[in-house]
């Protein structure tokens, strides 16, 4: 992996890990597609069919497996608060880049799309609850910190890019 994309649901983790693949001549893979394909259903019928501790382990297997591929990985919201997974994360040689994004911009984006199992069973407070309290987690798991709000995809993707190669050059001496 080059780079992997940690964040909230609806932080763009996904439009801006393909973004920055394409301009980094790489491939993209997004944690929770890879789940759907291994289960053979999508993310709200794993989590109604198996419940979330399934969909958990599902997950950490899809990752440490995804962790060998070369490319940019975006995960899934609660990927890096699960401790095996932040382990993982935190070990690893690759940048963690954390997309933050305030409270209106994650309601905005997530409260009309039913594909997200904890956003239909939330309210809109437990939600945010939920979103402050993994707030450390991401922080911890984070090499970078990028708070998107007012940024497009495309200066996201820059931004990202220009610390990747600055961060490589350190690294190289
Ligand atoms: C989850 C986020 C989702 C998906 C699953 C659980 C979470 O990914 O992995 O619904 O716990 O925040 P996105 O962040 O891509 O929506």
């Amino acid at each position: 992996m080059q780079a992997i994309l940690i964040g909230f649901m609806g932080s763009g983790k996904t439009t801006v890990g393909r973004l920055l693949a394409q301009k980094l001549a790489t491939e993209h893979a997004d944690l929770d597609d890879l789940i759907i394909q291994r289960a053979g259903q999508p993310i709200t019928s794993i989590f109604a069919k198996h419940g979330e501790t399934y969909f958990r382990q599902l997950e950490h297997q899809t990752l440490e497996q995804a962790m060998t591929v070369p490319g940019i990985l975006s995960t899934g919201g609660g990927t890096p608060t699960i401790a095996v997974n932040a382990k993982l994360l935190m070990s690893s040689s690759v940048p963690v880049i954390w997309l933050a994004a305030n409270d209106q911009t994650i309601l905005r984006r997530v409260q009309h799309d039913a594909s997200r199992p904890l956003v239909n069973e939330l309210d809109e407070n437990v939600l945010l609850a939920l979103k402050q309290q993994r707030n450390r987690q991401y922080a911890a798991a984070a090499d970078l910190i990028i708070p998107t709000d007012r940024l497009t995809p495309v200066e996201i993707v820059r931004q990202i890019k220009t610390w990747l190669s600055t961060a490589q050059r350190v690294l190289q001496g």
